[in-house]
């Protein structure tokens, strides 16, 4: 038996933050970084909260790739008194949120309302069971996954991603796509899965580059977020792949944005799950149905499927994402590290939901296509 539902209560669309006009919010906590804060944009919350004599505070030192020390500094100054946690930001903020949430309730023994509101168009934080934490001290990316770190609600407001730099939306927009692909092939995939997988994919296809030449269309900003929303639906039922934990990997050791390492590996993971082994029928037809369905296929399952993952890379590189990491770190640390982000990516647990399950050197070999001078 397989369960498909959402607890989380999702308001979308341009007047979509009226919805704290009415909510019984008790106290509140907000949970952002500091651009939040200092560019105004918390104001569009905060004026609610004012007009309504709600008490509220803010913690606005969210980092990108939040540590374990900045989520246990949140969970210090949080109120006794809290009653609801409000996340504004990207999936960094979004994800402290929830462990910081987590933490409280289960050490006050108390529930606490959680709304997250998602500042850029990438992680799908808001409607999934999952959070991400980093361990500086390992250098590495612990995902965490329990449906008590769901959200309640979920204000899908694009207004709030209208400053989102061009590269930034470049990034978060191409996780989801990673996101989309990942749940389509995932071996927990199913009919409900695969609809919000395959709407959100011809959503990034029809938008993610509009709004990357153009960050004032609100148009393809709002498809956007409301694609980053349903690929957040389709993977926390499906959890991920390899993609996911080579980027989680690569990521923790070197810095590089999570969306940016999803996008230069996904064309080699894509091949890796399909042509390179034409065992895998059931990714190959899937995937190969989905270049169908976005107009770049053929009769031939094998041709699509090639067709597909040129697609793919041709949008990564019409938002200037690099294919290499020559210009981004240092190649001989890059070399030493491989076996050990491949061990990383071996026990990630996006790996157990691959379609195909990889050995220690099939990890390191896709590492490898990333720079290029042969290794
Ligand atoms: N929980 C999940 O399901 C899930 C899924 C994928 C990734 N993640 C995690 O989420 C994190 C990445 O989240 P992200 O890609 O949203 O990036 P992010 O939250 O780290 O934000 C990236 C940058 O964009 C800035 N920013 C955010 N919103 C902005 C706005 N509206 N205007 C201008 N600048 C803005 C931030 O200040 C930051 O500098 C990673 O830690 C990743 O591991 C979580
Ligand atoms: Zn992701």
């Amino acid at each position: 038996m397989e369960y498909f539902g959402m607890s989380t209560k999702i308001c979308m669309g341009m007047d979509s933050l009226k919805e704290l006009e009415s909510i019984d919010a008790g106290q509140v906590f907000i949970i952002c970084d500091p651009f939040m804060n200092h560019s105004g944009k918390i104001n569009l919350i905060t004026d609610i909260l004012k007009k309504r004599e709600i008490a509220y505070k803010v913690f606005d030192k969210i980092v990108p790739d939040p540590g374990i020390e900045l989520v246990a500094q949140a969970v210090g100054e949080l109120m006794d008194t809290t009653d609801t946690v409000i996340a504004l930001g990207g999936g960094s903020a979004i994800d402290a949120a929830k462990v910081v949430r987590k933490i409280f309730e289960v050490s006050k023994n108390k529930k606490v309302q959680f709304i997250a509101i998602p500042t850029t168009s990438g992680t799908g934080s808001e409607l999934t069971s999952f959070a991400v934490v980093s361990d500086e001290e390992t250098q590495t990316k612990i995902p965490l996954v329990d449906d008590s770190l769901l959200p309640d609600l979920a204000i899908l407001d694009c207004e709030f991603t209208m400053s989102v730099p061009a590269s930034v939306t470049a990034d978060t927009g191409l996780d989801v796509l990673t996101h989309a692909l990942e749940a389509l092939a995932s071996t927990k995939a199913n009919d409900f899965t695969d609809a919000y997988a395959i709407r959100a994919i011809m959503l990034v296809f029809q938008y993610l580059k509009r709004v990357v030449d153009n960050g004032n269309d609100r148009e393809a900003r709002m498809h956007m977020h409301n694609a980053s929303a349903m690929a957040g639906i389709a993977f926390n039922q499906t959890s991920l792949g390899i993609c996911h934990s080579l980027a989680h990997a690569l990521g923790g050791r070197f810095h590089i944005p999570h969306g940016r390492s999803n996008a230069m590996l996904l064309p080699h993971v894509m091949e890796y799950n399909t042509y390179l082994d034409l065992d895998n029928k059931e990714t190959i037809k899937r995937y190969a149905e989905l270049a169908r369905a976005l107009g770049f296929g053929t009769y031939n399952d094998i041709m699509s499927v090639k067709a597909l993952v040129r697609q793919v890379t041709k949008l990564i590189k019409s938002v200037n994402i690099p294919a290499y990491l020559d210009d981004m770190v240092d190649i001989k640390e890059y070399k030493n590290a491989i076996e050990d982000m491949a061990k990383n990516a071996l026990a990630d647990k996006c790996t157990i939901t691959n379609p195909k399950q990889p050995s220690l050197k099939d990890l390191e070999k896709i590492y490898k296509n990333l720079v290029k001078q042969k290794i």
